[in-house]
């Protein structure tokens, strides 16, 4: 048994409006709006970082499950966008936050599955032995973007969320959670630039490539809907439940019409499905447990409520959870 003690969220003050982002490049908010559903996004003051994100959304979460932190046994990060290249945003965590020597680690490069890829491991890890696990998905991506590429930039926000999970069922039960790869279309949304395979060098630093995010965004809209759906049809099969009987799904925050689209496909109501990617974009591995927080705290979820969990990102990687409050 793995269960939700507590939840946590955080977003930088600083808001930037589809009209900011006009002045800035080729844009408008009638097209940002109308192709995405985004409003706004927050964007990291000058003096944060990705260490400094997780630890403001691991910090409430802890005191959410009415812990201390010296009662974490385990940390994992899910981001795309740490803190340094190594070692890892979890050692920063493990540290500022006050943690025993427990094992921290990094989940990255799974783009915004890494979040429930990494509740899967967690919920695996207390199952084979009673501990608590603070997982955090967390990007401070609106660093790392090119800020001129109009067709990426303007998707972006930044921001964390976190959830402590635990051997009981206190808040929620995490029910199950599936996920999965398909390698072969890695190249649908990737940033080729600072690994090994091409590393930073004057070349690619002079070129910009190095912030370049190369996406076939059509490709990616298709493979989000279906991979979305399908995720989440398995993780119901598997807790015999079924559309029916969800209370309310809390899918990856990429784009409202790939939302109107997994909903459409699963038949599940409007008011089933939350959405905040009007406020805060796309936030990468930290979209969906900010927006589980924001749920919870806005009493959009009930004793007995079945919600379900759903994301994907680069790699290609979907995932979903069931968790039964
Ligand atoms: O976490 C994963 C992140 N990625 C995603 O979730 C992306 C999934 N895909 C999408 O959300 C959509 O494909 C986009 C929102 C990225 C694009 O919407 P679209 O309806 O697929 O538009 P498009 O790519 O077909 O572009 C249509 C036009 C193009 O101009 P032309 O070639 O028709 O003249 C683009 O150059 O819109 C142009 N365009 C823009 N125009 C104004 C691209 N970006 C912008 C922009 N403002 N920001």
């Amino acid at each position: 048994m793995a269960g939700i003690l507590g939840f946590g969220g955080y977003v930088p003050e600083r808001v930037m409006t589809n009209d900011d982002w006009s002045k800035l490049v080729d844009t408008t908010d009638e097209w940002i709006t109308s192709r995405t559903g985004i409003k706004e996004r927050r964007i990291a003051a000058e003096d944060e970082s990705t260490a400094d994100f997780a630890c403001h959304a691991g910090s409430r979460a802890i005191v959410d499950s009415g812990l201390t932190p010296g009662d974490i046994d385990e940390v994992i990060v899910a981001t795309d966008t740490p803190e340094v290249y190594t070692p890892d945003t979890a050692s920063f965590v493990q540290t500022r936050l006050g943690l025993r020597e427990i094992p921290a680690f990094d989940l990255g490069g799974s783009g915004c599955a890494g979040f429930v890829q990494a509740l899967d491991v967690a919920r695996a890890r207390v199952a084979l032995s009673p501990k608590n696990v603070l997982v955090i998905g967390v990007e401070v991506i609106t660093r790392l973007i090119d800020w001129e590429d109009r067709a990426t930039a303007v998707l972006f926000g930044d921001g964390a969320g976190a959830v402590v999970i635990g051997p009981e069922r206190a808040k929620a039960e995490v029910l199950d959670v599936v996920a999965g790869t398909d390698g072969s279309k890695a190249g649908i949304l990737t940033l080729t630039t600072g690994g090994t395979h091409r590393p930073f060098n004057a070349e690619t630093l002079a070129s910009g490539e190095y912030k370049t995010l190369t996406m076939n965004g059509q490709e990616v809209f298709r493979e989000a809907v279906r991979r979305m759906s399908q995720a989440t049809t398995e993780v119901l099969a598997n807790t015999g439940k079924s559309v029916d009987d969800v209370a309310l799904v809390i899918p990856h925050q990429a784009n409202k019409r790939i939302i109107d689209a997994v909903r459409k496909k699963l038949g599940v109501d409007d008011s089933k499905v939350y959405v905040n990617v009007h406020a805060y974009g796309n936030t990468g591995s930290a979209s969906v447990p900010l927006a589980l927080s924001e749920a919870v705290g806005q009493g959009a979820i009930s004793e007995g409520d079945l919600v379900i969990l759903t994301a994907f990102g680069a790699g290609f990687h979907w995932a979903a959870a069931a968790l039964q409050f």
